[in-house]
């Protein structure tokens, strides 16, 4: 079903993150008048001024609120859905990290599984006494949910009940649980199991924000696997434009008369980790930010880590005539000259 986003509400969870913020700004800058309300917890997995220096981009636009809370609190939940009354709900606040969770498995199941149990439930209350209520969730699942999976590219229809990470766990999880919430109560859902999102802005717990810190003070980069890796890396732009053709139109009822359905949003071309390196360290160059070749030490394989990520987007192209087409080239070009005025300017 088609939604029209003109003069609506959206409710963007996780809003000063990487991806939130990328979407709530085209949301904001389209010609949709729409209303964004957005929540994030601003918690410190890693550096919080660049989640405050996303959200004062949106702060100056009047169309935006924000709220600073968590989606675990069920209470603050249901009072954003009774006062905001969002026609689509685009859940992005989550932890993220596949390292991190073997460390601090408890905040995973907070935000990942109390938190998005909180917005279901929201959502099916949204029809209480006849009210229209949410037309369409949307929420970020992960390419990690292949786990080890050997056949690629990975597709949707591909078994994923083997996740290798709590935090693959979690996002399956997020999967079924959409499942029997738009079964039960008629709920239209999207997940989006992203693909390694990169860009300006991005996450600094990411491997080529990592590496790019290292080889800027000169020191060597770990290389997992001894480089024997590969990754669809989906530069944030892609990755947006996925998620607004998505969210303007909420699946119809399959065969099982449930309005639910998975995309995979990845670049569809996986780069090994050493070409990936190589890329990084010309762009880096040509900003000036190092001036020597990089200095690997290689490692073996960490737990929770998979070997390869390779996005099959035939569906995606299908329903949305849409697939993700930054080169990485282009894409960590365009990081390395924000990394340079950004950073460079902080030291
Ligand atoms: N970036 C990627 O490569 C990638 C890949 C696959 C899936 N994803 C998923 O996409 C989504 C967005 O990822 P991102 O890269 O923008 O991550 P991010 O960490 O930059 O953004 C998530 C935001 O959610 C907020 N948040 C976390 N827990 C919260 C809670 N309980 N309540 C309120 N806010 C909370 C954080 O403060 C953060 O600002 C996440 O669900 C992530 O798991 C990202």
């Amino acid at each position: 079903m088609f939604i029209d986003l003109s003069n609506r509400t959206i409710l963007v969870t996780g809003v000063a993150g990487f991806v939130g913020y990328y979407l709530a700004d085209q949301l904001l800058n389209s010609s949709f008048n729409l209303q964004i309300v957005g929540i994030d917890n601003m918690n410190d997995y890693y550096d919080v001024s660049l989640k405050e220096k996303r959200l004062s981009g949106l702060l100056n636009h009047k169309n935006f609120s924000f709220i600073k809370g968590n989606i675990a609190d069920k209470k603050l939940i249901e009072k954003i859905f009774v006062k905001y009354m969002p026609t689509v709900v685009i859940n992005l606040a989550a932890q993220a990290g596949v390292r991190y969770s073997i460390t601090n498995p408890d905040v995973y199941i907070e935000s990942n599984l109390v938190g998005f149990f909180n917005i279901l439930e929201a959502c099916r209350h949204s029809y209480d006494n006849g009210q229209k209520g949410v037309e369409h969730l949307v929420y970020a699942s992960s390419s990690s949910v292949y786990g080890s999976n050997k056949k690629v590219p990975y597709s949707t229809d591909d078994k994923v009940d083997n996740p290798v990470s709590l935090y693959a766990a979690t996002k399956k999880s997020n999967e079924l649980l959409a499942h029997a919430y738009s079964k039960l109560y008629g709920i239209p859902t999207t997940g989006l199991r992203f693909f390694t999102v990169y860009g300006p802005m991005g996450r600094p717990d990411m491997a080529y924000f990592k590496f790019t810190n290292k080889l800027a003070k000169g020191e060597k980069i770990q290389i997992y696997n001894y480089g024997d890796m590969k990754r669809d890396f989906t530069y944030v732009d892609d990755i947006v434009m996925g998620v607004v053709k998505v969210m303007e139109k909420a699946p119809d009822a399959n065969t099982d008369g449930v309005k639910y359905k998975v995309y995979n949003i990845g670049n569809n071309h996986p780069e090994s980790l050493m070409e990936f390196v190589e890329i990084l360290e010309k762009c880096l160059n040509k900003e000036g930010i190092i001036d020597k070749p990089a200095k690997t030490e290689l490692l073996p394989m960490q737990p929770g880590d998979v070997y390869q990520t390779y996005a099959d987007v035939k569906d995606l192209e299908k329903d949305f005539g849409f697939k993700p087409s930054t080169s990485l080239e282009e894409g960590l070009s365009h990081f390395a000259k924000w990394y340079k005025n950004y950073y460079e300017s902080k030291k």
